[in-house]
């Protein structure tokens, strides 16, 4: 009925309605889809075409009645292009009657939400997916959160977060894939093929947003929206290639960031949003700024209302999220000669075509479908696959004396603020998380053990012992503090521990302490959970640290204190039982880092990456050296660097070799090692390629990670993994930014991670 009204208001053909049925990215149905939007804008008028730019945020729609909100106010009047974090099938259902039933062309609204890391099935925050190293896994995960999130109605993301972040300090280091340009490149295709599917065809695959355009991770001094200044060198080796990923593998759409990009606020910047995106990497999807960004330019000192307007839109930014500004000021900036009508089709453009891409113009109400959301979320299968892929991105830190895994008998003691804690499970942008679904680690322990152990449980301590912080760290604003003393905690702890063969202390940050607006000076475990471990050990019972974080924090005290270290991220609705998994051994931790574990904050921005230096701290250091590059009061190493993480078993790297030690310029060779599991458990083992340029024309970093492979092993099983080397592994952006790769000397390395690696040396010929 919808499409019908739709169809007539604009007169397109029942030819067309089947053609546009199935979009098709080849040529000819590029042309179709041309031949549509254009007879559609024809009939558009100016209002009606800004209004497309306009990205209102979600309100609590009345379903009976939406025109009653606001919101439903601006789409009835034809104001809205889309809207997004509406929350369930209904309302999204109600707002596209609205807009196809009640505005002149009836053209469908776009749906988005932050659809992070899984709808109502929560997979582990992204900086977690990615310590898996497993595309397979990760694709799945933006596979079935697509599948959720259109169930309930939406077709766009704003995912993945593709944003390389060097300082933990940063909150919003959670959200995205690390420190590393190649992984996190890898990752951003993944998501993209995981959220897309075969383009958008069918009705469970949404579009993806990239974020954040571009350079939000190098936030000076880790603080949310600050401002960023790096070399163009930078930009293009180390924090483009991700994004520049995400478009090559198809991403529908690109979401500005709120910082500036050499003074202009990226949402304005042209070189960026235009010569980068679209010029160079042929971006062909839509931009979409962030949060009220237009606005903030005034803030930024740039430009305010009209104008902030027009040095968006000429930029290349298509569509406005929640400021207004396109939809208050493009008219007056037509009639004042600040933006033509062109630049305006141009936008205008680019949005009807997402949502031709999408399917919406033949059917505005693909992704509404009642019944799918009653049967296709939080299903069995979803939370089977949330489970098993949480399990690979918990990384082992420390496991002196195998503490690890517990046996299934005896007493355990389970304590800490996380241990019988539902709320804090899911992690940051969890819009959809039901907490009181999930499953707490207790129960998760309790049924992991059944009745041949006993599960003993005390809190221990609260996240932070300071009401009001407990309160900013809690979701929901819903602190979940005990009011007890801090003794008193301890106390009753200890008492369980006393009882206890084994101690499992789940400790860490609270849900809130990392993602947006969560930055952190002190990544140290808070005082009061420090009392509680040196209780804990005290007592002389072996402790296990679990460490919930959104983020590197700093362990280095617990590394030198606790014998057995795991670091679970905050791992999604299905944490209780995925943990208890690994905790008891039927799955080994094969979690790897991808950001570096700094020994103090005082070292950030601390990465693998880093250049050469003229006076490098000596490799064995054991304290102070004078005029070397160091501090006089900490060690200048990471304390876990990238790439790390240990197993139940143990893993031999052998007989590393390479086809030649020359390569053509032309030609290729291949590096081989041959990985061993020497222990008595199967495990996963996640392989890892370096390569180095020892004579560029740049200075080149002391190890770029190149290829990977996670492999899984038997006891006693060898495998030989191979990295095929081409030039084209070898090139960087050069100071003219060409991208090249410069004959001389290299070196391949590989190993378990990024310190402890073999290396071989080759040259590349002229
Ligand atoms: C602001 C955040 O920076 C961005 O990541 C998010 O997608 C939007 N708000 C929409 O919620």
């Amino acid at each position: 009925m919808y499409r019908n009204s739709f169809h007539k208001a604009i007169g397109v053909s029942a030819l067309c309605v089947m053609m546009c049925a199935a979009p098709v990215f080849a040529k000819d149905s590029d042309k179709k889809m041309d031949a549509f939007i254009t007879k559609l804008m024809k009939k558009m008028t100016l209002q009606e075409k800004i209004g497309q730019l306009n990205l209102p945020p979600g309100e609590d729609i009345v379903t009976g009645n939406p025109q009653a909100s606001n919101l439903g106010a601006i789409v009835a009047k034809g104001n809205a292009g889309g809207t997004f974090n509406v929350m369930g099938a209904e309302k999204v259902q109600a707002l596209q009657k609205l807009a196809v039933e009640n505005t002149r062309l009836g053209i469908p609204l776009i749906f988005g939400m932050d659809v992070i890391h899984g709808y109502e099935t929560v997979f582990p925050i992204p900086l977690g997916l990615s310590a898996s190293w497993d595309m397979e896994a990760i694709e799945k995960a933006a596979r079935i959160s697509a599948k959720e999130a259109s169930a309930a109605g939406i077709c766009w993301t704003f995912s993945p977060m593709v944003d390389i972040a060097r300082d933990p300090r940063w909150g919003r280091m959670a959200e995205g894939s690390g420190e590393d340009p190649y992984l996190g490149s890898e990752i951003a295709r993944a998501m993209v093929r995981g959220y897309q599917g075969d383009n958008m065809k069918k009705n469970d695959e949404i579009m993806a947003c990239v974020k954040h355009f571009a350079l939000y991770g190098a936030a000076e001094g880790g603080r949310d929206y600050n401002t960023v200044d790096m070399s163009r060198q930078s930009m293009y080796n180390n924090y483009f290639p991700p994004y520049k990923a995400a478009v090559e593998a198809g991403a529908g759409s690109v979401m500005t960031s709120f910082n500036t990009v050499d003074g202009i606020p990226a949402t304005a910047n042209k070189w960026l949003v235009t010569d980068v995106l679209r010029d160079q990497w042929g971006f062909d999807g839509f931009v979409v700024t962030d949060y009220e960004s237009i606005y903030e330019m005034a803030k930024h000192g740039v430009a305010k209302g009209a104008n902030a307007a027009a040095l968006a839109l000429k930029a290349g930014t298509d569509m406005d999220m929640s400021s207004h500004s396109f939809l208050d000021n493009l008219e007056t900036a037509v009639k004042d000669g600040k933006v033509s009508i062109d630049e305006i089709d141009t936008a205008v453009r680019r949005v009807l075509e997402a949502k031709y891409k999408l399917g919406l113009f033949d059917n505005p109400y693909k992704y509404i479908d009642l019944s799918r959301e009653k049967a296709e979320i939080y299903t069995e299968d979803n939370r089977k696959a949330a489970r098993e892929i949480a399990a690979k991105t918990f990384v082992l830190l420390k496991n002196e004396g195998n503490v690890l895994p517990l046996r299934k008998k005896g007493k355990i003691a389970l304590v800490g603020p996380m241990a019988d804690n539902q709320r804090d499970l899911p992690g940051t942008w969890s819009l959809m998380a039901r907490p009181s679904k999930y499953k707490t680690l207790l129960q998760g322990f309790k049924d992991a053990v059944g009745d041949n152990a006993e599960i003993l449980y005390a809190k221990g301590c609260n996240f932070y012992g300071d009401k009001r912080v407990e309160k900013w760290f809690s979701p929901y604003n819903a602190s979940v503090m005990d009011d007890r003393s801090e003794e008193n905690l301890i106390e009753e702890a200890l008492k369980v521990a006393q009882e206890a063969d084994v101690i499992v202390a789940a400790l860490g940050e609270g849900t809130q302490a990392s993602g947006e607006s969560a930055s952190r000076c002190d990544l140290t475990l808070p005082e009061t959970q420090k009392k509680l471990l040196e209780a804990l050990l005290a007592t002389g019972k072996p402790v296990v640290m679990l460490n919930f974080s959104g983020r590197a924090t700093v362990l280095d005290w617990e590394s030198k204190n606790v014998p057995a270290i795991l670091n679970v991220w905050f791992g999604g609705s299905e944490t209780g039982d995925a943990i208890a998994d690994v905790v008891f051994g039927d799955v080994s931790p094969s979690g790897k880092l991808t950001v570096t574990m700094p020994r103090s904050v005082g070292q950030i921005p601390i990465h693998y990456n880093h250049l050469p230096l003229g006076r490098p701290a000596g490799k064995d250091w054991k304290g102070f050296q004078v005029f070397r590059s160091n501090y006089i009061d900490v060690e200048p190493t990471p304390l876990y660097p990238f790439g790390y993480g240990l197993s139940y078993t143990d893993f031999d790297y052998t007989d590393f070799n390479l086809s030649s030690t020359e390569m053509e310029a032309d030609g290729e060779i291949t590096a081989t090692v041959t990985v061993t599991n020497t222990g008595d458990r199967a495990g996963d083992e996640i392989v890892q390629f370096y390569t180095r340029d020892l004579e560029a024309s740049t200075s080149q970093p002391v190890k770029l990670l190149k290829h990977f492979e996670r492999i899984s092993l038997k006891p006693g099983e060898s495998r030989k993994v191979s990295f095929r080397i081409t030039p084209d592994d070898l090139k960087f952006y050069n100071y003219n930014l060409e991208y090249v790769a410069e004959p001389g000397e290299f070196l391949v390395m590989a190993g378990p991670d990024s310190e402890r690696v073999s290396s071989l040396k080759f040259v590349l010929k002229e």
